[in-house]
């Protein structure tokens, strides 16, 4: 097959020919099938197709809510996109879990972004420094002070600004580094305008500076970027209650085994990196969920996550768990740079109503309830990896997969949940199961 040309040029409709044509044989029922996955509705579909290049159709996941989700007093119904089994079901047994025990509490860290220019630059690094601090600095922040008049009407605006000297890391290296506030916006575009600008201004300013000679005069700007990394964009959400109130009939324990195993398996997490992958994975599904939901952006703060995981040098959990004085505390620490404002929060339509359904939240708003989502996602995994094991809840949902995908009955189901009760739950056995009861009829 030729490559072809000039694709995107191609209606959606030629595109989706194309496709049909050359890598799904040509069928007419798949054409049918791509396309029932469009928006009944055209304008809202066009909002969609706008959001990406050559979209040629919807990819569905399942919008699920978790209720009654108590968090600084507040009752929250959460929403969540996600495909996996069982992750909505984990983290509505944890909010029903501590709704009766205090509830979720959250408390901001802070809300600081950070962007970068970086550049290489030959010479004398004290005379590069001499030169910003006691003059390019203050007509850097002119210069980018028309770009920041919005964002400081509504509070936020370029906190401050620093030149670093990296040469001890790769010859010739420096950084511009920029702090951001961006209130209720994750602010990525309004922080790369005023890098970009911050960049040229700076490569303007050294080469019309005369005490540099004509080497020093090239100042080579490599790119200007806001850093996902947010440390101090940070947020704490926790629960805690007396060890003796985590009683529960469900648990198949006593409280105490149960605090002492939820404690070592959280320490497990934090020395060893194999666990504490899967651990902070764990916590990624509830977190992604809801990020998803909101229009945020997922890699961007999974990203950062697992970065601040490693912090240290050795990458851990990101959250934590301590008995002390007879109360059970377990709590989350992590960088959470989110917006409620710009981006697909208003556009994508169920983006908007997920706002809405969590009360239209400012982002340290939204980062608290992001935040405890994650905990209590956490909390659901390691509740069920101490007392039953993962695979009890996991094997329902797969099973009512398995028998969505063979289009069982409802009378097919009832019959083989009862057979799949306390067996393991496979996909041959159980279309071996329903073809003998297909036999029997
Ligand atoms: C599965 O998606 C997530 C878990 O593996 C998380 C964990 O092990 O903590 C259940």
């Amino acid at each position: 097959m030729k490559p072809i040309k000039g694709f995107s040029k191609l209606t959606k409709v030629e595109k989706l020919n194309y496709i049909v044509e050359n890598y799904l044989d040509a069928s007419k029922h798949k054409l049918e099938e791509i396309k029932s996955f469009w928006h009944s509705n055209a304008q809202a579909q066009q909002i969609l197709d706008d959001f990406s290049e050559n979209t040629v159709s919807n990819f569905f996941f399942p919008y699920g809510v978790v209720p009654n989700f108590k968090l600084n007093e507040t009752l929250y119904c959460v929403p969540m996109v996600i495909e996996e089994s069982s992750v909505v079901a984990a983290c509505a047994r944890s909010a029903n879990f501590w709704l009766s025990r205090g509830g979720f509490k959250a408390e901001i860290v802070g809300t600081e972004k950070v962007g970068q220019v970086h550049f290489s630059w030959k010479g004398e690094s004290s005379k590069l420094i001499k030169f910003f601090n006691e003059s390019a600095k203050e007509l850097l922040l002119n210069e980018v002070a028309p770009l920041l008049t919005n964002m400081e009407q509504r509070g936020g605006g370029l906190n401050s600004l620093e030149l670093k000297d990296c040469t001890d890391r790769e010859d010739d290296y420096y950084q511009l580094w920029a702090t951001f506030e961006t209130c209720d916006a994750m602010g990525a575009n309004f922080i790369n305008s005023v890098l970009e600008a911050l960049g040229q201004k700076f490569r303007t300013l050294v080469s019309d500076n005369e005490s540099f000679n004509e080497t020093e005069k090239d100042l080579l700007v490599i790119m200007a970027i806001l850093s996902n990394y947010t440390p101090n964009c940070r947020v704490k959400a926790m629960v805690e209650c007396p060890v003796e109130d985590l009683e529960d009939k469900s648990l198949g324990m006593s409280a105490e085994l149960f605090a002492t195993k939820m404690r070592k398996a959280v320490r497990i997490a934090e020395i060893d990196v194999n666990r504490a992958t899967t651990h902070n994975k764990g916590i990624f599904n509830g977190i992604d969920a809801l990020i998803l939901a909101t229009g945020n952006d997922f890699r961007a703060i999974e990203a950062c996550g697992h970065t601040y995981a490693a912090r240290d040098g050795q990458y851990r959990s990101l959250t934590h768990c301590e008995i002390k004085d007879g109360l059970f505390r377990f709590w989350i620490d992590i960088p959470l740079a989110l917006g409620t404002v710009g981006g697909l929060t208003k556009l994508h339509p169920m983006a908007k109503l997920s706002l809405d359904m969590l009360n239209k939240p400012s982002a340290k708003e939204l980062m608290m309830i992001v935040a405890a989502c994650g905990l209590a996602q956490n909390f659901g995994a390691l509740r069920s990896l101490v007392t039953s094991g993962i695979q009890k809840g996991h094997m329902k949902m797969h099973l009512v997969n398995i028998l969505n995908q063979l289009e069982a009955s409802e009378q097919e189901r009832e019959i083989v949940r009862a057979k799949f009760q306390d067996r393991i739950v496979s996909y041959k056995d159980v279309r071996e199961e329903l073809a003998s009861l297909r036999d029997l009829q």
